[in-house]
């Protein structure tokens, strides 16, 4: 039977939010996996719970105001859109399993995926706050309390996860740069390079150091540690000593 066009509408914002979900817990077990920090992937592990709670959630909604999950019923030819609702359910799923394994190749070093990966999952939860955003607001267009309050919770779930992982998405930077970049050519490296005389060992041997920190990891608090350092060294700071970069890499070498 055919959905009025207030439930018809609600069932395809629920849809949409619904498919997104299912298609984020693909793409969050992908990254549980490549994660090794443990702050980073204890949220993850957090988040997927959530994810899977939020689809429930919508399932639900979806099936008490007459729909149901994955296709989307419209006054009219119904044949057909539930047809389209099929084709786009497919392609979603296909695209969330094709994404998958191509997270765990991209990138080029470890910090580097891990880092596409926050961004990624950063978009994702930009998307499912518009959803809900938009969900929340026709609710209240229509008088229904229920998908409202529904989407008002998912939506605050979806935004502390949005501001977690902007905190983060700085912190996989600088280790990013810390792994890939030697510590020569970091704040200002450029025109410390450009005056410099014989100065390759020292360069090598603080790469060295600087990967081995990278390798094992960057904890929030040492990231902590790093932002310091990194605002103590004004770029103008860059052209002074050699020592210098040295105390920076042994001060945020991991203590393990
Ligand atoms: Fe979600």
């Amino acid at each position: 039977m055919a959905l009025k066009a207030r439930e018809a509408k609600l069932v395809q914002y629920l849809n949409e939010a619904y498919g997104k979900e299912k298609q984020l817990e693909t793409a969050l077990q992908a990254h549980i996996s490549m994660t090794q920090q443990r702050t980073y992937k204890r949220r993850l592990q957090q988040h997927l719970q959530e994810t899977k709670a939020h689809a429930r959630g919508v399932e639900r909604r979806i099936r008490e105001l007459g729909g149901s999950a994955e296709t989307i019923s419209v006054p009219g030819p119904d044949v057909v859109q539930e047809a389209a609702s099929r084709v786009q359910e497919v392609a979603q799923r296909g695209a969330a399993l094709a994404k998958g394994p191509l997270h765990a190749v991209r990138g080029t070093g470890e910090q580097e995926k891990l880092l596409k990966n926050a961004k990624t999952e950063f978009s994702n939860e930009a998307e499912e706050i518009a959803n809900y955003t938009a969900l929340e607001t026709l609710a209240e267009s229509v008088g229904d309390r229920d998908t409202a309050k529904l989407a008002r919770g998912i939506r605050r779930e979806e935004e502390r996860m949005a501001s977690f992982l902007q905190r983060l998405i700085p912190q996989l930077t600088r280790a990013v740069a810390q792994a890939e970049i030697p510590a020569s050519e970091r704040d200002g490296g450029a025109r410390r390079r450009s005056t410099s005389g014989s100065r390759g060992t020292t360069r090598r041997r603080t790469t060295a150091r600087s990967r081995s920190t990278a390798r094992t990891g960057a904890s929030t608090r040492r990231s902590a540690a790093r932002r310091t350092t990194a605002s103590r060294q004004s770029p103008r700071a860059g052209g002074r000593s050699r020592g210098r970069s040295r105390r920076t890499a042994r001060a945020t070498s991991p203590s393990r």
